[in-house]
């Protein structure tokens, strides 16, 4: 060795004198026994690098190995070959390597080469316990010390190669777990194992599985037995007795519940010993079903059940009635059947009052009859009760009384109610309300009370009413019922007989007359503006009439009437329409007033014409025999054309008061001389001014102005015709 270095030393000088030119051809990597490889195999990296050189000795050269590019190893090398060498390659050995040459100031790296592990190693399974206890728990440990974390781990209990519970857990830190698993009444003897999990990327490699050594489990009380009392065969009416028993092991000092449950209700129960008992003195068939025992500490449940079968002694009885619907004094019979007519004692009760203690009942039925029935059979010690079964017993419905509210009259239109009642018979009653023999509405009735019917009667109407109830015998019919209705007066008109205008002296017929209404109605006539009447009348009539046998200027006015009769009360009395009488002056009167007239006229002018010649005879000395007494009145009829005619108003005096223009022409009876009349006629409309009396009758009137034309010019008298006419 020395020899070599000396030689070295020796030669070194002599290299530095020389220029050496190098150049890395290649360098690569490669790997033993090859990329991939077993977990816990011995894995080892070369690096091969190819250098050429002008010197015959291979120069002095780093060789760096990286693994995903961490630096893992830096040698200074003269070889060609470097190796890196693991030892038992595990997973986290994975990756990519790359070796890198350095050479002076020359480097090249090679490409990156991964390698991958196969495969985790077996885990290592411990239990704390071999044996163990129902309702306590095993601790079970797995590892895979070879490995570092993170690890999955996956534990799962077995039983006859059965898992029966499973259990994982990722250790982040270490490489291994702990995990507790409980154990249950139905565990016996178990095996726990283990399988861990390593994940890189997207992949993962998964160990076999390990198994741990037996854990036996030791009971703590045996699951529940039962022991039934009578055996075999249960029939009604026997004892029944059921046991459930455990056995606890001495070791257990745990409390416990046993309990006997008929489907979700507890029958029995002890918190302390080993059993419990449900007795029953008399099974009855309601005690079949399913009995289920419980025994429960505070972790463990264990359950056994048992179905209990009870045969049936004899059937439910039947409670026969010959019919549920009876008329009274009809027969009832009752009958209790139970089926295979069985030696039974049969008891038969009203509302759980005992009527018969014989299978059979039969009497007359009352109203009082009528309730529930049920019947028991029963044999040895053993009772079955029937279902109910209804008795309604009907006494026939007594004749129905009708009537009617109001103790006044019925006033057609107004609501009358009408009642209808039997007080003797079963309810339900139904009555019927008839009208002249045609029943439309019908009304039930739970009681004894009268049925309440609404009628609004137009005319006097016979009613019947008919009561139905569940007797078979029919229906029953009530007394006729007349129910008389008024018809109240509605419209009343009043009409004047013979003429509207009466002349004075004459007579007066007024009729007030109504198109419906009751008798006696009660006619009133009044003036108007008057508060009392001035004539009242009550007739069995439609119409009431009122004379005056001479009428006089106090009879003219406007007149109406009232009708009413008891139908009325309530409402007011109708009233007429409004009447108006006229009385003009009888023709002798006007005449007479003419006569007076013309006379007063006759002898103003001869005054004047005395006054007038006597004047003259004075200034002229004339003498009076000259003067003849048949004037020409040609300048006097020039001055007076009118006033006849006024002065004929002004004595008249009425019209402007009824205001009713209606005149016959005063003028006919002093008519003078109509051989050559040439007459003239002047249309006038004139506004009638009466609007206060009659506002209805507003209107024109035409005025006619006849005047007269004489040929000799004596006379001229004018004519006032009113239009209207005055009804
Ligand atoms: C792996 O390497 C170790 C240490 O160098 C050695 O003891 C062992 O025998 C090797 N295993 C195999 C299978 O070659
Ligand atoms: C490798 O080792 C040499 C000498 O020990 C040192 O000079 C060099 O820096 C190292 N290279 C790296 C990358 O650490
Ligand atoms: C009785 O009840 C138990 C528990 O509820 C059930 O498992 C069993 O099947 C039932 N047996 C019968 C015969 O209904
Ligand atoms: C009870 O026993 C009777 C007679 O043995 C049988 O006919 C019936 O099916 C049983 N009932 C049940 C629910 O098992
Ligand atoms: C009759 O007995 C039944 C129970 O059997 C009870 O519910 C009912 O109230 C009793 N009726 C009368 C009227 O006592
Ligand atoms: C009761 O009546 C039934 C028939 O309805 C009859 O078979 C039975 O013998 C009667 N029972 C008695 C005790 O009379
Ligand atoms: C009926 O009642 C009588 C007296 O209580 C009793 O001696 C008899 O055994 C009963 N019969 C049945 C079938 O239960
Ligand atoms: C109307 O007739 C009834 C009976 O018909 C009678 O009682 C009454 O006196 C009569 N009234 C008049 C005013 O005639």
């Amino acid at each position: 060795m020395y020899l070599v270095l000396l030689g070295m030393l020796w030669f070194c000088p002599r290299l530095k004198g020389q220029e050496n030119f190098f150049t890395i051809n290649t360098i690569e990597m490669k790997a033993e026994p090859g990329w991939e490889v077993e977990n816990g195999k011995n894995l080892t990296l070369k690096c091969h690098v190819d250098i050429s050189t002008t010197s015959k000795l291979l120069s002095q050269h780093q060789v760096l190995f990286y693994k995903d590019d961490l630096l893992l190893k830096n040698v200074t090398s003269w070889n060609k070959e470097e190796s890196f060498f693991i030892q038992a390659a595990r997973i986290y050995d994975r990756g990519n390597y790359k070796c890198m040459v350095i050479l002076n100031n020359k480097e090249k790296t090679t490409r990156d080469y991964p390698v991958s592990v196969k495969g985790v190693p077996r885990p290592r399974v411990t239990v704390d316990k071999m044996e163990v206890m129902e309702g306590s728990r095993v601790t079970v440990e797995c590892s895979v010390p070879e490995e570092k974390p993170p690890i999955y781990f996956i534990i799962e209990k077995l039983e006859m190669d059965i898992v029966k519970q499973k259990k994982e857990k990722l250790a982040l830190n270490q490489n291994y777990v702990m995990l507790d698993f409980p154990i249950e009444e139905q565990d016996h003897v178990l095996i726990f194992q283990c399988q861990a999990k390593i994940s890189f990327g997207n992949f993962f490699e998964a160990s076999e599985f390990t198994k741990s050594d037996l854990v036996t489990v030791r009971e703590t009380f045996s699951i529940p037995s039962f022991q039934i009392t009578p055996e075999g065969e249960i029939t009604e009416g026997d004892p029944l007795k059921l046991k459930c028993t455990i056995r606890v092991t001495h070791m257990f000092l745990e409390d416990r519940e046993i309990i006997i449950q008929k489907d979700r209700k507890i029958v029995a129960y002890n918190k302390e010993g080993t059993e419990v008992t449900y007795f029953t003195p008399i099974a009855r068939v309601e005690h079949m079903g399913n009995y289920t025992c419980k025994v429960e500490s505070s972790k463990i449940s264990k359950v056994n059940s048992v179905f209990i079968n009870i045969t049936e002694l004899f059937s439910k009885p039947q409670l026969l009635i010959s019919s549920n619907h009876l008329d009274e004094g009809g027969k009832l019979d009752l009958s209790c059947q139970i089926s295979g007519s069985s030696h039974a004692n049969f008891t038969i009760q009203k509302e759980n009052t005992t009527i018969t203690n014989s299978q059979n009942f039969t009497k007359r039925a009352w109203v009082h009859d009528s309730g529930t029935y049920r019947c028991l059979a029963a044999i040895h010690n053993v009772i079955k009760e029937s279902d109910p079964v209804q008795l309604s017993v009907f006494e026939i419905v007594s004749k129905p009384r009708i009537f009617h509210n109001s103790e006044s009259e019925v006033i057609k239109g107004q609501l009358l109610e009408l009642y209808c009642q039997s007080t003797n018979g079963t309810p339900p009653i139904r009555y019927y309300l008839c009208k002249m023999n045609t029943c439309k509405s019908h009304k039930e009735m739970y009681s004894n009370e009268p049925a309440k019917f609404l009628e609004r009667p137009t005319a006097t109407t016979e009613y019947t009413c008919v009561a139905k109830n569940h007797h078979s015998q029919g229906s029953v019919v009530s007394d006729v019922l007349n129910v008389s209705v008024i018809v109240p007066v509605a419209r009343v008109n009043l009409s004047i007989l013979l003429s509207e205008e009466v002349e004075s002296g004459e007579q007066v017929v007024l009729r007030c007359s109504t198109d419906e209404g009751s008798w006696p109605i009660h006619y009133r006539f009044y003036k108007h503006d008057a508060a009392v009447p001035f004539y009242e009348e009550t007739s069995n009539d439609t119409q009431a009439i009122w004379t005056t046998l001479k009428a006089t200027k106090e009879d003219e006015g406007q007149y109406y009437c009232l009708a009413s009769n008891r139908g009325n009360r309530q409402s007011k009395s109708p009233k007429s329409n409004i009447i108006t009488v006229k009385v003009t002056l009888a023709p002798w009167m006007k005449g007479l007033i003419a006569v007076v007239i013309i006379g007063a006229i006759i002898t103003t002018l001869v005054l004047v014409a005395r006054w007038y010649f006597l004047k003259k005879t004075k200034a002229k000395q004339m003498p009076v025999e000259m003067s003849r007494p048949g004037p020409p009145l040609n300048s006097n009829t020039e001055k007076m054309p009118s006033d006849p005619n006024v002065e004929a108003n002004s004595h008249s005096g009425y019209n402007d008061d009824i205001g009713n223009h209606t005149m016959k022409p005063t003028n006919e009876h002093k008519e003078l001389d109509h051989s050559n009349v040439d007459v003239e006629y002047t249309e006038v409309e004139v506004l009638t001014p009466d609007l206060h009396r009659a506002p209805e009758r507003k209107g024109t009137e035409t005025v006619y102005s006849e005047i007269r034309k004489a040929d000799s010019g004596e006379n001229r008298h004018s004519r006032i015709e009113g239009s209207l006419d005055a009804t």
